[in-house]
């Protein structure tokens, strides 16, 4: 554990009391703090969802980073097949994910890229060049590119060579998730590569609900090592959240998410579009959905409701878009504003407020966390964590930082060594855990849609 990490401010004032004068002492809290009890080791798991005891998650007390993981043991070597030449797997300059440049060094000389699946094969080709142009070549040099999961399978079928251990899947969530034609990948997955591990980026498809059922059915009964693409599920402040709540055996009462994202900065069409990327709650805010299922458990679908600002009403009027926006059907623009309210199965309540109304590039997010006595606030995940903590028998705030954590590295870590059978590897979101959060994110959008619609019937009437 990095010296302070996660000492808390209590204790840090805790001689101070003690020397205070006896008349001040009514005035003193009784501060009471137990030093934080290290996560107990767990057999591997291949589905870190709700089900698991919570204390199965990643031991905060041990750093998961790049710069501190130990270098990669030398082995055979672990082919992969990556599904997708964009950001996710390449990078960019939007932010810190690239999964490639993580696979790269957990594996190290390990790595072999078997094939790169992406239909715009000058994409795919355009980024091997850059990895071949680099130290990290014997991972790509034999790499082939091919348009569809289906003809690498034909090809490896006529090859006679082996495949891969692990399939990672970044491509749009149009194109999976689902059983209609254009979307089956994951079944053609199960078809051709049963028993490989698959690494599927969020969110879980943009198909429906009921078609996404059946892919999370036929993944849990084919019982391979699946993740999703949840990374804040394993940043550390989150799994300090986890191992208070576990530790000291609390109920949550209520979870509260704020995702206010720099529209400013978003200039993909599709992102201001609803009938491609299904809206920002979908697309984007599904990270914080999903992190207050993470702690809230599931959700009772019937229960939420939701009201929106929508483009045309006068909050909703934005001056920096960066997008022609008028190219956008009316009915298929974003909500700006978009404010939810659940019930959670076990009695908890739950809300969730996604806005459409920073400029700039940073997003701005918190999740609060409510229990008996404690009040936890996860704050700015995305770039530099904190947690503040308020515990029974104390009126301040104890801070958490942890420096340099790597989410995406950690569940990449995680997601290869439960494919290679490490003990103490854990998955923390299932497919069909995932596919639970997909569900929900629709929910909001559906009620918000319905309330939006009824407004407008009101005001026209
Ligand atoms: N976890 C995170 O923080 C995070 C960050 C960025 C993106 N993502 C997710 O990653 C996914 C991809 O996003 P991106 O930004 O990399 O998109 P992108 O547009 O940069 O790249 C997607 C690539 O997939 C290819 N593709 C399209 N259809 C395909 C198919 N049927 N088979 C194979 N390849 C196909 C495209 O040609 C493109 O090269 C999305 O689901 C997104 O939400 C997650």
């Amino acid at each position: 554990m990095s010296f302070g990490a996660t000492r808390p401010l209590a204790r840090a004032f805790a001689p101070r009391v003690g020397r205070l004068p006896a008349l001040s002492r009514p005035l003193c809290r009784n501060i009471t703090t137990t030093p934080p009890a290290p996560i107990n080791p767990s057999s591997a798991a291949h589905d870190g969802g709700n089900v698991e005891a919570p204390h199965n998650g990643i031991n905060v007390d041990t750093p998961v980073r790049m710069d501190t993981a130990p270098t990669p043991a030398p082995g055979d070597d672990f082919p992969i097949v990556m599904v997708g030449a964009g950001n996710i797997m390449f990078g960019s300059q939007a932010g810190p994910w690239n999964h490639s440049f993580r696979i790269e060094h957990k594996l190290g000389p390990r790595l072999k890229v078997k094939a790169l699946i992406d239909p715009d094969a000058a994409r795919a080709r355009g980024v091997l060049a850059k990895k071949c142009a680099s130290f990290v070549e014997t991972a790509y040099k034999d790499t082939q590119v091919y348009p569809n999961i289906g003809e690498y399978a034909k090809a490896l079928a006529t090859s006679g060579e082996s495949g891969p251990r692990a399939i990672i899947v970044g491509t749009p969530p149009a194109f999976r998730g689902g059983v209609a034609e254009g979307r089956h990948l994951e079944l053609d997955l199960i078809k051709y590569f049963p028993t490989v591990g698959y690494f599927i980026e969020k969110p879980v498809s943009t198909a429906p609900i009921d078609e996404v059922k059946q892919v999370a059915a036929e993944l849990v009964k084919n019982k391979n090592v699946v993740s999703v693409g949840y990374m804040l599920r394993y940043l550390r402040c989150v799994q300090k959240m986890k191992q208070i709540i576990h530790d000291n055996n609390l109920t949550v009462m209520a979870t509260n998410a704020r995702y206010s994202a720099a529209y400013q900065s978003i200039d993909k069409p599709a992102w201001w579009d609803k009938s491609k990327d299904m809206g920002p709650v979908i697309e984007q805010g599904t990270h914080f959905c999903d992190l207050s299922r993470y702690f809230g458990g599931d959700v009772d679908i019937s229960s939420v409701v939701a009201h929106s600002v929508e483009y045309d009403e006068a909050p909703g009027k934005l001056s920096a878009i960066p997008i022609n926006e008028s190219e956008i059907p009316e009915d298929q623009r974003i909500p700006r504003i978009t404010a939810a309210v659940w019930k959670y199965a076990n009695g908890a309540v739950g809300s969730f407020t996604h806005t459409v109304a920073l400029q700039g590039t940073l997003y701005d997010c918190e999740l609060e966390v409510w229990a008996d006595g404690y009040h936890m606030r996860l704050i700015d995940p995305y770039n530099a964590p904190q947690l503040l903590v308020r515990r029974p028998g104390d009126d301040h705030n104890e801070r958490h930082q942890f420096t340099d954590d790597d989410p995406f590295f950690s569940e990449m870590s995680a997601f290869i060594d439960s494919v290679e059978g490490k003990p103490d590897s854990h998955i923390l979101s299932s497919f069909e855990d995932a596919t639970k959060t997909y569900e929900l994110t629709w929910a909001i959008r559906l009620a918000s849609e319905k309330s939006a619609a009824a407004r407008r019937a009101t005001s026209k009437s």
